[in-house]
């Protein structure tokens, strides 16, 4: 599904980073390493590089990856990728700065067990930042997140809060926004925002 999505001309999700990284990469300490969850074609990873940070995008798509590393060097910087199942992949002990999780919807098991190691994995200080579809996504006129028929891979405030128990919640916020962000993410939305760091 997604590499055929990929293999579509132009940028599923746009060149631009996401409208809440934007506003708020600049929690994660400055110049340091970033892990991109289910990053795709690389929109979000190589805003951060050119921020200076140090970056790994990783996805289970080749084809994404392939076009992320390209969007990296026409932006004139490096980025690292991973293609792997996240499912079972162990992203480190203590060794992100940053991890940022953009529309990185999975089925519960994977996600809960993601977000486990996402507490180990963080340094002392690092910022957890993740904006995902809330299951209200059904009932809105926005493009984007998972299908009806995987209500299971939305998610919610609450859930992110058990998930993610052992980490500081700086923001977190279930809201409505408009988005823009390619031709599948658009229009109204409802989506869940976070920032987390862990204490250090
Ligand atoms: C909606 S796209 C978001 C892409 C990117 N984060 C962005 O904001 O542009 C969801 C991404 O999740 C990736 N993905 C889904 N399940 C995954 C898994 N188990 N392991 C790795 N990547 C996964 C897909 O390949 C896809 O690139």
């Amino acid at each position: 599904m997604w590499d055929q999505r990929y293999n579509e001309d132009g940028f599923a999700y746009g060149f631009d980073p996401n409208d809440f990284l934007r506003s708020e990469y600049l929690r994660i300490p400055q110049g340091g390493r970033v892990l991109c969850l289910a990053e795709g074609e690389g929109r979000n990873a190589v805003f951060l590089a050119k921020q200076g940070y140090a970056v790994t995008a990783i996805d289970q798509s080749s084809v994404g990856l392939e076009k992320a590393k390209n969007l990296a060097i026409e932006n004139g910087v490096e980025i690292s990728t991973i293609v792997a199942d996240l499912a079972d992949y162990d992203i480190g002990s203590e060794i992100w700065d940053g991890i940022v999780s953009i529309s990185a919807h999975m089925p519960p098991e994977v996600r809960k067990k993601l977000h486990g190691q996402v507490i180990n994995s963080l340094t002392k200080g690092g910022v957890f930042i993740l904006e995902a579809y809330t299951e209200r996504q059904i009932e809105m006129d926005g493009i984007g997140g998972p299908p009806p028929s995987q209500k299971e891979m939305f998610m919610s405030l609450k859930e992110l809060k058990s998930e993610l128990n052992g980490l500081d919640f700086v923001f977190g916020s279930e809201a409505e926004r408009h988005i823009s962000e390619g031709k599948y993410h658009q229009g109204q939305s409802a989506v869940v925002q976070i920032i987390a760091c862990k204490g250090g």
